[in-house]
């Protein structure tokens, strides 16, 4: 019998303890405590970008030719995607060259279409939905900060309940730890993904940052307009008024909460400048993480 195809659409194509399990992985990869040698020697990924990217293009072409294989970037204007050549074959035809695509565009229906007319491994580079690879990376850092027991964890999301909310209601549900997303009316998460993490897990949904941020091990934020949202950014500026990180935020939280963005930053938006650039910012971390993280589902996906 022929082995499924193992995708990573969403952190739910993963099990929980198999989520755990990679997150150890890239801790390992990280720290160096175990040698990896070259296990994707002549593996490719195509890489489909239809929306930008500094880290995800970087870390994922770094990190599969730290492995030993090879990264093979596209956009729409370089290929026929954007000349309107269906998805579909777009799919067949890569899967008859490469051992995994990765993919970076709008809608999440995208996603399924390249893994269910494709025969190789998809993997979510992000949607208007989800944005999974940022969340192995997120974990990862949450893991070196307070040690294994994510579950023991409580954290803050404070702003627009767009695809980076849903995968950390994703990740809430999985793993169990608490999280408090403090939301403006009118920017709330997927319902049917908050719905899932309200079942399965602890969530609070709340209009006041404060009540988000208080006792949180971590406070995340994200930008209040992303990529397809560009024509709303002013509208967006006064409805997310009283949702910035301020240093303020922070000192409703824990004493050694750390603060989290997956970037790009809009200092003096989101997120005020002395939190982003003072001591318990994480973020820098949090993005060579990409790399971590990506290389052990790499590693798990291809291999
Ligand atoms: N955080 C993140 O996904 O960054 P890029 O948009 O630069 O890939
Ligand atoms: N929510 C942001 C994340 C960018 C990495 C966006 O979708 O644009």
């Amino acid at each position: 019998v022929e082995k499924p195809v193992r995708h990573f659409r969403s952190l739910r194509d993963l099990e929980p303890d198999d989520l755990r399990a990679l997150i150890e992985h890239a801790l390992r990869l990280k720290s160096g405590s175990e040698a990896v040698g070259r296990p994707l020697e002549g593996r490719t990924l195509a890489m489909i970008f239809r929306k930008r990217s500094t880290r995800t293009r970087v870390s994922f072409a770094a990190g599969i030719s730290q492995l030993g294989g090879v990264g093979i970037g596209l956009s729409d204007e370089e290929s026929h995607l954007g000349r309107g050549e269906a998805l579909a074959d777009t799919a067949r035809v890569l899967s008859r060259y490469v051992d995994g695509i990765l993919i970076r565009t709008f809608a999440q229906t995208e996603i399924e279409e390249l893994a269910h007319h494709g025969s190789v491994p998809v993997i979510n580079g992000l949607t208007d939905l989800l944005h999974p690879c940022q969340l192995l990376a997120d974990l990862l850092t949450l893991r070196e900060e307070f040690g294994p027991e994510l579950e023991e964890l409580r954290i803050a999301w404070i702003g627009d309940g767009n695809n980076m909310a849903n995968s950390w209601l994703n990740a809430a549900t999985m793993l169990g730890f608490e999280l408090r997303l403090a939301v403006p009316e009118g920017y709330d998460p997927d319902p049917d993904i908050l719905a899932g993490a309200r079942a399965g897990g602890s969530v609070l949904l709340t209009r006041d940052p404060e009540e988000a941020a208080d006792g949180a091990h971590a406070v995340c934020t994200d930008t209040w307009a992303s990529m397809g949202k560009e024509a709303e950014a002013k509208e967006r500026l006064q409805s997310f008024a009283g949702f910035q990180v301020a240093p303020e935020t922070m000192e409703i939280a824990r004493p050694d909460a750390i603060f989290l963005h997956c970037l790009p930053a809009h200092r003096g938006e989101e997120v005020a400048e002395e939190v982003i650039d003072g001591p318990r910012s994480r973020v820098f971390d949090e993005a060579e993480n990409r790399l971590h993280a990506q290389k052990a589902l790499l590693i798990r996906l291809l291999k």
